[in-house]
C-alpha cells in the first residue's frame, strides 16, 4: 500500500485535495494517543480471537505487529503521515505494511468513532492519576510550610486591608482546603472517565459476537457504556475535566496573586527562590516572580479550553460528528497547562522563604486587634453594637495620637468605656488575638495544629492508589 492510498478510498473516484487532506488531518496532535491506541487495539484483537471472530494465529500476528509499532514510535523511528489522517489510521496502515493483509482484520467489529472515544478515555484516566499525584505534592508542600512556621503571625486581610491577625500556617491551610476539593473533584469525575466505550462501532453497535465486558476488564475499566450512540458522541467527561481544571487553575491564580504581592518590596513577606524568578534586562535590582505570574495568566487558556469544548459540543446531533475531532487540542492543552503549573508550584512553595518579622510587624499595624477589644467588652456584658462603637472611637483616638491599640494605657482605654480593666492588655496582643479563635476552623494555634494533623491523615488515606481503586 502506498502512503497516499486511503484506508477508506473504496467509494472514492478522485483523490482528496491536498489542502483538505491537511485541513482534516489530526495526526499532528492526536499522535500523543499512540500508546493508548495500541493498548486498545491489542485488547480488541485478543477479544476478537477469544470470540472466534479472528484466528489465534491472526491474533498473534496482529498483536506482535502492534508491539513492533509501539517500539518504532518510542524509538522515534515511526513516520507519522498526514495522508494517513489520524493516529488510528497511521497505526493501522503501518500494521498492514508490516504484517500484510491480515493486519486489515484488526478493524473488524470496530470503528474509529468508538476507537477514539476509547483512546481519549484511557489517556485521560492516566493523566488524571498523574495530576492527582502532583496536586498532592503541592498540598504536601503547603502543609509542610504551615507546620514549619506555626509561630508566624501575619495580617489577615479583607478588602486587602489589614483585618485581624492570623497564623501564616492558617493561610497556607486555606489553600490546602481548596486543593483538597480539587482533588475530590478529580476523583469523582474519574468514575465517569473510567467506562469502556469500545463496541459501539460507528454508532449502532456491531453485528459480531464481541465481548465488551472482557475488553473492559482487560483495560482496567470499571464497566462498559450502555448506549452505542452515546458512547461515540459523549465528551462530557472531557468537559468535566476541563471544568475541574478551571477551578484548580483559579485556585492557583489566587495563590499566585498572593505570592506576587507578598514578594514585592512593599510587603516583603516572602522570598521566592531564584529558580522561579527572573531579572530585568534594564533594572538591575529587579527579581520578578515570573512563575506565579505565568500561572496566573495561564488560568485564562484553561477557562478558554472549557468554553471551547462546551461550544464545540453544543447542539451537535447524535452521534459522531467530525467537529468532535476538535476536542483534543483544548483537552491536551488543559492537561499540559495544569501539569506544568502544578509541577512548578509544588517546588516553588516547598522552597519559599518566609519573612516572619515582616509579617509580624505588618500584623501589628492597622489596629488588627480592634475586634478583640470589642469582643472583650461583649464578655463584660455590653451589646456587640455598642462595643463596636466604643472601639471605633478608640481607634479614632489611636489614629489621632499615632498610637497602636496595645500601646494604650488603661486610663486611655477607660476614656471610652469604664468597663475596660487592667486585663485588657492580655487580650490585645497578636498572640492572644490569634489564640482566642479556638473553634474548629479558627486561626488559634491549637485549632491549626488539629487541622494539620487532620490534613496529614487525609493525605495518607487519599494516596493515588486509592484513586486508582475507586470505581
Ligand atoms: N480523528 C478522528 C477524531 O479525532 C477519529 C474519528 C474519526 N471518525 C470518523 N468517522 N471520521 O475524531
Amino acid at each position: 500500500m502506498t502512503m497516499n492510498k486511503k484506508l477508506w478510498a473504496g467509494r472514492f473516484t478522485q483523490p482528496t485535495d491536498a489542502f483538505v487532506e491537511e485541513f482534516t488531518a489530526s495526526i499532528a496532535f492526536d499522535q500523543r494517543l499512540y500508546r493508548y491506541d495500541i493498548q486498545g487495539s491489542t485488547a480488541h484483537a485478543r477479544m476478537l480471537a477469544r470470540q472466534g471472530i479472528i484466528s489465534e494465529q491472526d491474533r498473534q500476528i496482529i498483536v506482535a505487529g502492534l508491539a513492533t509499532i509501539l517500539a518504532e514510535i518510542e524509538a522515534g523511528h515511526f513516520t507519522f503521515s498526514v495522508a494517513r489522517e489520524d493516529i488510528h489510521m497511521n497505526i493501522e496502515a503501518r500494521l498492514i505494511e508490516l504484517v500484510g493483509p491480515v493486519g486489515g482484520k484488526l478493524h473488524t467489529a470496530r470503528s474509529r468513532n468508538d476507537q477514539v472515544a476509547l483512546d481519549v478515555r484511557l489517556y485521560l484516566r492516566d493523566e488524571l492519576d498523574l495530576i492527582a499525584t502532583q496536586l498532592q505534592h503541592l498540598q504536601q508542600a503547603l502543609i509542610d510550610q504551615a507546620e514549619q512556621h506555626l509561630d508566624v503571625i501575619m495580617p489577615g486581610f479583607t478588602h486587602l486591608q489589614t483585618a485581624q491577625p492570623i497564623l501564616f500556617a492558617h493561610h497556607m491551610l486555606a489553600y490546602y482546603e481548596m486543593f483538597n476539593r480539587d482533588f475530590d473533584r478529580l476523583r469523582d469525575l474519574r468514575k465517569r472517565v473510567n467506562v469502556m466505550p469500545l463496541g459501539a462501532g460507528a454508532l449502532a453497535g456491531t453485528t459480531f459476537p464481541i465481548d465488551r465486558e472482557w475488553v473492559a476488564e482487560q483495560l482496567g475499566f470499571a464497566g462498559v457504556t450502555r448506549n452505542s450512540l452515546d458512547s461515540v458522541s459523549d465528551r462530557d467527561f472531557a468537559i468535566e475535566f476541563c471544568s475541574a481544571a478551571s477551578l484548580l487553575m483559579m485556585h492557583l491564580s489566587r495563590l499566585s496573586e498572593e505570592l506576587i504581592l507578598w514578594s514585592s518590596a512593599d510587603f516583603n513577606f516572602i522570598e521566592l527562590s531564584d529558580a522561579f524568578c527572573t531579572g530585568s534586562s534594564i533594572m538591575p535590582q529587579k527579581k520578578n516572580p515570573d512563575v506565579p505570574e505565568l500561572v496566573r495568566g495561564k488560568s485564562g487558556r484553561v477557562y478558554g479550553n472549557l468554553v471551547n469544548l462546551l461550544t464545540l459540543m453544543k447542539a451537535l446531533p447524535l452521534a459522531y460528528n467530525k467537529d468532535m475531532q476538535e476536542d483534543k487540542e483544548p483537552l491536551f492543552d488543559t492537561i499540559d497547562t495544569v501539569r506544568g503549573s502544578l509541577r512548578v508550584f509544588a517546588e516553588m512553595i516547598a522552597d519559599m522563604r518566609v519573612h516572619a518579622d515582616q509579617m509580624r510587624q505588618a500584623a501589628g499595624r492597622g489596629f488588627s486587634t480592634a475586634t478583640d477589644v470589642a469582643d472583650y467588652l461583649v464578655r463584660k456584658g455590653l451589646p456587640f453594637r455598642q462595643a463596636h462603637e466604643v472601639v471605633g472611637k478608640t481607634v479614632r483616638y489611636c489614629v489621632e495620637t499615632g498610637k497602636d491599640i496595645p500601646e494604650l494605657s488603661l486610663d486611655e482605654f477607660q476614656q471610652f468605656s469604664g468597663q475596660i480593666e487592667a486585663d485588657i492588655h492580655d487580650f490585645v496582643t497578636l498572640e492572644a488575638s490569634v489564640n482566642s479563635r479556638k473553634a474548629t476552623g479558627g486561626t488559634a494555634r491549637e485549632a491549626v495544629e488539629r487541622e494539620i494533623a487532620r490534613a496529614r491523615q487525609t493525605m495518607a488515606q487519599e494516596s493515588p492508589a486509592t484513586l486508582e481503586k475507586c470505581p
